[in-house]
């Protein structure tokens, strides 16, 4: 895990905030308890994952150590419960939430540590869940747009808990798939907040978005278009700690 790349996010939270994608419904369905129920949400980012909670009347303690990106979420909801620290001193008590839920962010915690504060708060039956939105690429464009390089991708039949770093416990995992329909601007946005593409310096970045908007535009004039698709797995893993 690189910490610097962990924590870049806050400095363009705004950007972020306007240009990555949410979750979708079928995901958030298989990731959470039914309405009512206890819920923690730790590394939420600017709440991306957080209003698809409030939205289905989970009572919610949100977690996320940059004060600039948990700015924006209680800008939108002034009363929500939270806590300005990290996955690995969860301000919660022991047996106290149903399910710990985290999106596009397991992957920047120490994962060891992590999992033993999430089991701490579980009650008995509860679980994590994790989600990431991972793009499906299936044309070069496609990949020269994210920057991405297919040799570098992770195998999609990973085990479950590979996919967490852990060794313990029980693990299940479900794909949703899902298309975004963008135009080469919104394509531009999005890449801009990757933090493999962000944390270049700064004409190297400015470059490659231009390169993404062009390589976009031109998919686009090819299919007589103003958009083009991105498709996305929403990626799901659920986590029993063992007893
Ligand atoms: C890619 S963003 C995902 C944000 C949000 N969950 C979403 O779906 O858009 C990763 C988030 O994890 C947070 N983060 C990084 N390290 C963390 C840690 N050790 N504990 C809790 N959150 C952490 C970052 O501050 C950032 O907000």
């Amino acid at each position: 895990m690189d910490t610097a790349r962990a924590t870049s996010f806050g400095a363009w939270a705004d950007e972020y905030d306007d240009w990555r994608p949410t979750y979708p419904d079928a995901a958030v369905d298989w990731l959470v308890p039914p309405d009512g129920a206890q819920v923690a949400e730790i590394g939420a980012g600017t709440g991306k994952l957080t209003d698809r909670l409030i939205e289905r009347g989970l009572e919610l303690d949100v977690v996320e150590p940059d004060g600039r990106m948990l700015g924006i979420i209680s800008q939108r909801h002034p009363r929500l419960r939270t806590h300005e620290t990290r996955a690995t001193s969860l301000p919660l008590g022991d047996a106290s939430v149903d399910a710990v839920v985290v999106a596009d962010a397991w992957h920047w915690f120490p994962k060891k540590e992590a999992a033993a504060e999430v089991a701490r708060v579980l009650r008995p039956n509860g679980w994590l869940g994790c989600v990431w939105n991972v793009p499906v690429l299936q044309h070069d464009w496609e990949w020269q747009a994210l920057r991405l390089e297919p040799a570098l991708e992770l195998p999609g039949d990973l085990d479950p808990l590979d996919r967490l770093g852990l060794s313990t416990g029980l693990a299940e995992q479900r794909a949703f798939r899902w298309t975004w329909t963008l135009t080469p601007q919104q394509w531009r946005g999005f890449v801009s907040t990757v933090s493999h593409v962000r944390l270049l310096p700064e004409d190297e970045c400015q470059a490659a978005l231009d390169e993404t908007e062009r390589l976009v535009a031109r998919a686009c004039a090819a299919a007589g278009a103003t958009t083009a698709p991105l498709t996305h797995d929403a990626l799901c893993v659920r986590w029993y700690p063992a007893t």
